[in-house]
């Protein structure tokens, strides 16, 4: 894989001193990261540690009590409501769970992304951009199904497709293969993996799905105690002494 540290000078994600608490429940003490673009960047830590906060702090559906999120040089917690939907519109969020409405087909999930956004010129141009999705995902046949008619690979990849037909600059993939069989699960991050490659986007995975980790990172920050305690590429973490560390590996 690509080494991109030349590129983290220019990063197109910026993150200094992020903080966020809910309550007396400190979760975000300090984190700083850095990314170039066109990096996978994979976060793992324990359950209920902050990941997902983490990423939902980043587009603001969570709002961070203090610190710097500079994406595509601008700074989130400080935009107005209108720039805020702009950035927005260019990163992608697969939400834990797919969040798939589950009384529309597929195909009206993939559209509805379009038609809110204004970003369809005709009808025909519409349904291209649909097959373009489906066909990412090798999923034409499920247009017309409902998310209750798909096995849980298929929403996940549903998910995928919707999350990328806004072609997205940056896309947040939170637990992307949980809940997969360990086959289904590599074929999500392999897709993963060329979607990204075909599209040139910038990545960040949340994943316990330690071949997720070993088939999609170019480098992976552990989140613990409210910071990122570790980096490393895969191989490096792998053979850290830190027992912490390494129980996530072994
Ligand atoms: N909207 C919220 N209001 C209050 N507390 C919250 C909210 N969202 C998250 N938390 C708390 O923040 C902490 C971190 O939650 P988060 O969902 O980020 O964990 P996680 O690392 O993603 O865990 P998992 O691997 O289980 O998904 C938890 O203690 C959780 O209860
Ligand atoms: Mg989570």
């Amino acid at each position: 894989m690509e080494d991109r540290t030349s590129d983290r000078k220019n990063p197109i994600v910026d993150i200094e001193n992020l903080k966020k608490s809910f309550q007396d429940n400190l979760v975000l003490e300090d984190v700083n990261l850095k990314i170039p673009k066109g990096e996978n960047v994979v976060i793992i830590g324990q359950s209920g540690i902050g990941k997902s906060v983490l990423i939902k702090c980043m587009v603001r559906l969570i709002e961070p009590d203090d610190g710097k999120i500079e994406i595509f040089g601008q700074n989130i917690p400080t935009l107005g409501k209108d720039e805020l939907n702009t950035v927005r519109k260019r990163i992608g969020f697969l939400f834990q769970g797919n969040a798939l409405y589950d009384s529309m087909t597929v195909r009206e999930n993939l559209e509805f992304p379009l038609i809110r956004n204004k970003l369809t010129k005709n009808k025909k141009d519409l349904e291209a951009r649909i097959y373009e999705a489906l066909d990412n995902v090798n999923l034409r046949k499920a247009i017309d199904l409902l998310p209750s008619e798909l096995s849980g690979g298929m929403k996940k990849r549903i998910g995928l497709a919707r999350t990328l037909i806004l072609k997205p600059e940056i896309i947040l993939y939170d637990e992307p293969t949980t809940g997969l069989d360990p086959i289904t699960s590599k074929e999500i991050s392999n897709l993963i993996i060329n979607l990204q490659e075909k599209y040139n986007t910038t990545s960040i995975i949340i994943t316990h799905d330690i071949s997720c980790v070993r088939l999609t990172a170019n480098i992976i920050h552990v989140l613990r105690n409210g910071i990122l305690y570790k980096s490393g590429k895969y191989n490096e973490l792998k053979k850290s002494e830190d027992p912490w560390i390494n129980n996530f590996f072994n």
